[in-house]
């Protein structure tokens, strides 16, 4: 945050990382930090954060694994992430507002870039042609085993998810691939990207995220 207070222009934060890293959780915490912060904060998520995201969300996260190949689910990622944000994000940083984002474009280069094996290079070029210059502010990968990951959000799913599990379902060198795709992105952009192990407690992994976001991000930050 800059020393203008209110007027200052938006941030936005995006949170990363494989099944069950517990993003969503550490989402909510550093919302709820931010507004004590005196910010205006959205909360919001990928694939979805506006009604036609949340409806093309719904292809991505249901149904068959085998369902898209790799180009088409990557397109139909783009596609969501285009309305939301024109519908959804710039409005919210034009007007100041702090943006907390569940997921971007770094897990359509691990899923679909390595997971998936479409490749760095593909998803480059369909991120400067539908995204452009625009980046994050700061984006935090929280990084864990991936059968840790893995029983974490079979655990969850056991409860609330539904049958939002398509990417669960993926096999386990899937899964190897894309945590390995999130550490190369960290290693390539060490200025944006940070890796912040989750294993440890919740509470443990909160502080962690305030601290690396008053450091990078808000010297008022308390
Ligand atoms: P969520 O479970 O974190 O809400 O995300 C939905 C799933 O979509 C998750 O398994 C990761 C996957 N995904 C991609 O494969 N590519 C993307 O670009 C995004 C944003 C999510």
């Amino acid at each position: 945050m800059s020393a203008d207070g209110p007027a200052s222009p938006g941030r936005f934060i995006t949170l990363e990382g494989g099944e069950g890293a517990g993003k969503s959780t550490q989402q909510r915490r550093l919302a709820a930090w931010l507004r004590e912060n005196g910010l205006e904060v959205v909360e919001t998520r990928e694939p979805g954060g506006s009604p036609g995201a949340e409806e093309i969300r719904a292809l991505l996260v249901t149904g068959a694994t085998g369902r898209w190949d790799a180009v088409t689910e990557t397109l139909l990622h783009f596609a969501a992430r285009r309305d939301h944000l024109v519908k959804t994000v710039r409005p919210a940083l034009e007007r100041g507002a702090w943006v907390v984002c569940d997921r971007f474009a770094d897990s359509t280069m691990a899923y679909q870039g390595y997971g998936q094996g479409l490749g760095r290079e593909t998803v480059a070029a369909f991120y400067d042609l539908v995204v452009g210059d625009f980046r994050p502010d700061l984006t935090l990968v929280l990084d864990l085993p991936v059968a840790e990951g893995l029983a974490r959000a079979n655990a969850r799913n056991g409860s609330a998810a539904g049958d939002e599990n398509r990417y669960e379902k993926m096999d386990l060198g899937f899964h190897e691939r894309l945590r390995q795709g999130f550490h190369d992105i960290v290693a390539r952009e060490p200025g944006r990207c940070l890796l912040v192990d989750a294993a440890g407690d919740e509470d443990a992994v909160a502080a962690k995220v305030q601290a690396v976001v008053r450091e990078r991000l808000g010297g008022r930050l308390e």
